[in-house]
């Protein structure tokens, strides 16, 4: 399907926090109008999850596009993947009658492979951060001390055993090497190709800007880019070529694993939404960290990724929230800070600055246009939109994808 409107033809969802923003979500709701679904960072430390009807899936790997028929999904070169986890991902979603062949899903040949040492090495070592244990972290490790495993080597009997065939994994992963070469290729040239006839591409952020090995609250992030400059290096797609930036963003603030969060919400308040918002990590189980809106997280989720407009999540959690708390500033040693910064000796102890508004009591998850949304909650998504500065494109309600607002057109297909 070509593009024939003024409306941008690919579009990067990219989560604006700490990861689980609701992308997954967003990405099967805009999968609907795209021919190509691109992961371009992480690996299964993300956890996606799709609602359609009855139905419920979390993916890992595969793009969130696995709902709807007829769609390419790709998983590109600036991924870690593990064989094991995607063969089973691949095997599961046969058992939800849904088939992912060589035809509908491409694995790229420059991508690395996660082996059963990077997660013995993650589950040693991973603990002060919190990570997943998925063996991301080492696998990275690998990739930038340049004796990671390519996948395109991986697959090649020859170079595979010349370098592993000893370790006591070998006659196992070697299976799970013939059953992926199939879906193994040049990932590159399948999406300039794609960005060459003007098909629908989204590409499909994972973790957040907040996590980004660079633009995050480092050490607490993961290992990869998950900021819109990712798409570039980990695709092979021009910055040139990247037409509009989506950026998902909750209604409220979650963290899943250690490191600071100003905004945080201790004690009956935070178990209040917590519990609403069902906040449990989709990938590990864990129990979320919940926190109010961070303006300055926002705005400077706007600027490194060159954010277009937001798709805002969960709006439906807050409902019965009397007070509704947005932070304007933090307040370190005396000073008003208005930018957010990675600096952590600042954001381990600075106080958020609030400002209040009044909350509302209708029940949102069934309202499908912004005129039926309560006067509260339309202040609510004004000021958020004054603060950072772009429109909301998305409003979400709901996990469903009918749960789903679009209350502006032009940046979206
Ligand atoms: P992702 O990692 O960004 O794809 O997000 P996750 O799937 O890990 O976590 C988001 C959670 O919120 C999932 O359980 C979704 O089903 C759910 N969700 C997404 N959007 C909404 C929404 O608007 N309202 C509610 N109540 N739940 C939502
Ligand atoms: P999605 O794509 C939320 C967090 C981990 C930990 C840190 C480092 O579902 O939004 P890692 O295993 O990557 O080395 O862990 O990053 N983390 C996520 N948190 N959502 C994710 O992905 C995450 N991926 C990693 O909890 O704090
Ligand atoms: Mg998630």
């Amino acid at each position: 399907m070509a593009k024939q409107s003024n409306n941008p033809s690919n579009i990067a969802v990219i989560g604006m926090e700490w990861g689980d923003e609701g992308k997954g979500k967003i990405i099967d709701f805009l999968a609907e109008k795209a021919d190509v679904i691109a992961r371009f960072n992480g690996g299964n430390n993300a956890g996606h999850t799709i609602e359609v009807g009855n139905s419920k899936l979390v993916v890992h790997l595969v793009p969130s596009s696995v709902m709807h028929k007829n769609k390419l999904g790709v998983i590109g070169n600036g991924l870690v993947v593990d064989p094991r986890v995607l063969l089973n991902e691949i095997k599961n979603l046969d058992k939800s009658k849904i088939k992912i062949t060589p035809d509908n899903l491409a694995v790229s040949e420059n991508s690395h492979v996660i082996l059963p040492h990077h997660i013995e090495e993650d589950k040693k070592a991973g603990g002060a951060i919190g990570t997943t244990a998925r063996g991301i972290g080492p696998a990275y490790t690998d990739k930038a001390a340049r004796i990671g495993l390519k996948m395109y080597e991986f697959v090649d009997d020859v170079l595979f055993k010349k370098r592993f065939g000893s370790e006591e994994f070998y006659p196992q992963y070697k299976e799970y090497a013939q059953a992926l070469k199939p879906f193994v290729t040049d990932t590159s040239v399948l999406m300039n190709n794609a960005l060459d006839k003007n098909y629908r591409i989204l590409f499909e952020g994972a973790q957040g800007t907040l996590l980004d090995v660079d633009f995050g609250t480092y050490p607490f992030v993961t290992s990869s880019n998950a900021t819109a400059g990712g798409v570039c290096t980990g695709l092979g797609v021009s910055p040139k070529k990247v037409q509009s930036v989506l950026g998902v963003c909750k209604a409220y603030k979650t963290r899943v694993g250690s490191g600071p969060f100003p905004t945080e919400i201790t004690g009956a308040a935070g178990e209040k939404i917590q519990k609403i918002g069902k906040e449990f990590g989709s990938t590990t189980g864990r129990q979320r960290r919940v926190g109010w809106f961070d303006a300055l997280i926002g705005k400077y989720a706007v600027m490194v990724n060159g954010i277009d407009s937001v798709a805002l999540t969960k709006l439906d959690v807050l409902t019965t929230v009397e007070k509704i708390r947005i932070c304007v500033a933090y307040k370190y040693r005396g000073s008003i800070i208005r930018n957010f910064t990675t600096n952590m000796k600042i954001l381990q102890n600075c106080q958020p600055v609030y400002e209040e508004l009044d909350g509302w009591w209708d029940d949102l998850t069934k309202v499908r246009a912004y005129d039926q949304l309560p006067n509260n909650a339309k202040k609510y998504l004004r000021r958020i939109e004054q603060l950072l500065g772009v429109p909301i494109s998305i409003i979400s309600v709901g996990p469903k994808r009918e749960q789903t607002i679009v209350a502006r057109n032009e940046f979206l297909f």
